[in-house]
């Protein structure tokens, strides 16, 4: 089988090292893909946003299988160019995707289908939301309605922080077109856990859970970044927790997603907060979680290219999805500034002492060649995410710190605290 993998983040090469292992597979592309993915798949320059030359490229080399990593490429409508085309393609079609692209569209059918979540209103004029804001409680949640590369979202501890949001997405538009609604939600307060799933219109399958860091500094302190570091699986992701969401969130989303003729096939990520009033949504997306899908697919046992299929012919009730008793820890190593601004194109030290080192995986973010074409260079905000397995999240943490200490490059930083709330448990 020839597979095409469309994106070119750490997630990205973690779906391509993966399904490398797959027995069915000879061949892998990714377009763009990066350096470090290309040790796994033929990387071809074309962009995640441009559908028709991906079908073009997919057509042209008999493409048996292309699978979407990103949101941006989902949300835009890519599958349904694919499927238009007759090409085999696993992600939700746009119809779908929006379960992501519009919070609006997910509080919505949320409140309608008696999904847990937090309270919310919505708003198109920035007039009414100061309005709403003048009486709310605080803190309070802003959010972006559309993408916004997970920085959409602000937390605001008075209403003068709230004010100056409300000005930040709506009028400055500081996250684009996304910010043409505004999502205003009761702030919920426990712990956060990440569990990403797979569907195939009517079926449900759910992985292992995992938890990220989505703040850039240590403590949760600093901005929210796409996510620096993760670990699997929660250890506060309890079998209660895990009943109570398969009767009230998982499939019920599934089913409501149908009953507004929105079939969904594909990943999709719960964002889960374990408030004291039990578990509540914050947000769905349609795709893996980066870096989520780092410490989730070392530890899944099944052949994913079989999972992908299952999803696309509708046949995912035959399959049981496996993971390892282990554990993972992801840290990603960063560029200096991220998540604002950052210098690209240094040279990257150390990634030799981890080649081939068992239970240890450099997953490349952003990162890409020398004119020599085999330096590693640096060439986005995350650049590296090292995961290392281990018999217990202890274990697992320790091995993940003392790969990422290998590596530097000038600038670097990484968050010194992934999994430190394993300690509390
Ligand atoms: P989202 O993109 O919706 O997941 O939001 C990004 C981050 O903002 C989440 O991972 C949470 O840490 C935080 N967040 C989102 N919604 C809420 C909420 N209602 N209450 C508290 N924190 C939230
Ligand atoms: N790590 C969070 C996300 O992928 O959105």
């Amino acid at each position: 089988m020839k597979v095409l993998i469309v994106g070119g983040g750490g997630r990205e090469h973690a779906i391509a090292w993966k399904v490398a292992q797959s027995p069915k597979v000879d061949k892998i592309y990714c377009a763009p893909g990066n350096a470090g993915i290309s040790q796994v798949a033929e990387c071809v320059p074309i962009g995640a946003m441009e559908f028709e030359k991906l079908a073009d490229f997919a057509e042209e080399k008999k493409i048996d299988l292309t699978v979407i990593g990103m949101d941006d490429p989902l949300c835009g409508g890519i599958v349904d160019v694919f499927e238009a085309r007759g090409l085999r393609v696993f992600g939700p079609r746009k119809n779908a995707a929006i379960l992501e692209g519009s919070k609006a569209f997910s509080k919505d059918l949320m409140k309608k289908y008696h999904i847990p979540t937090a309270a919310y209103e919505t708003f198109d004029s920035p007039e009414d939301a100061m309005t709403y804001l003048e009486t709310s409680d605080y803190p309070i949640v802003l959010k972006a309605d559309g993408l916004a590369l997970g920085k959409g979202v602000l937390i605001c501890q008075t209403k003068q922080e709230a004010m100056d949001g409300v000005k930040t997405i709506m009028l400055d538009r500081k996250f684009g077109a996304a910010g043409s609604r505004l999502v205003v939600e009761e702030f919920l307060t426990g712990r956060e856990v990440s569990v990403l799933s797979f569907v195939d219109g009517k079926t449900i399958r759910t992985m292992t859970s995992a938890q990220d860091h989505k703040r850039a500094l240590d403590g949760d302190q600093g901005l929210n970044t796409g996510g620096m570091g993760t670990f699997s699986p929660s250890p506060f992701y309890t079998s209660e927790v895990d009943e109570f969401c398969r009767k009230y969130v998982y499939q019920p989303t599934v089913d409501a997603m149908n009953a507004e003729g929105r079939t969904f096939r594909g990943v999709i990520f719960f964002g889960l907060m374990l408030t004291e009033k039990g578990p509540r949504v914050l947000e769905y997306n349609a795709r893996f979680g980066d870096p989520e899908a780092q410490v989730v697919l070392p530890r899944m046992e099944n052949d994913i290219v079989d999972v992908f299929e299952a999803c696309i012919d509708g046949t995912l009730d035959q399959i049981d999805l496996k993971f390892k008793d282990n554990a993972c820890v992801c840290v990603i190593l960063a560029s200096g500034g991220y998540p604002v601004s950052y210098k690209k194109g240094y040279e990257i030290h150390g990634l030799e002492q981890l080649e081939g080192k068992p239970g240890c995986y450099v997953f490349h973010a952003g990162t890409k060649f020398a004119d020599d074409g085999k330096t590693y260079l640096t060439n986005g905000g995350r650049v590296l995410g090292v995961t290392a397995s281990g018999e217990d999240l202890h274990k697992a943490r320790a091995n993940a710190y003392a790969a990422a200490q290998k590596i530097s490059w000038e600038g670097m930083f990484y968050r010194h605290d992934i999994g430190k709330a394993i300690d509390e448990v």
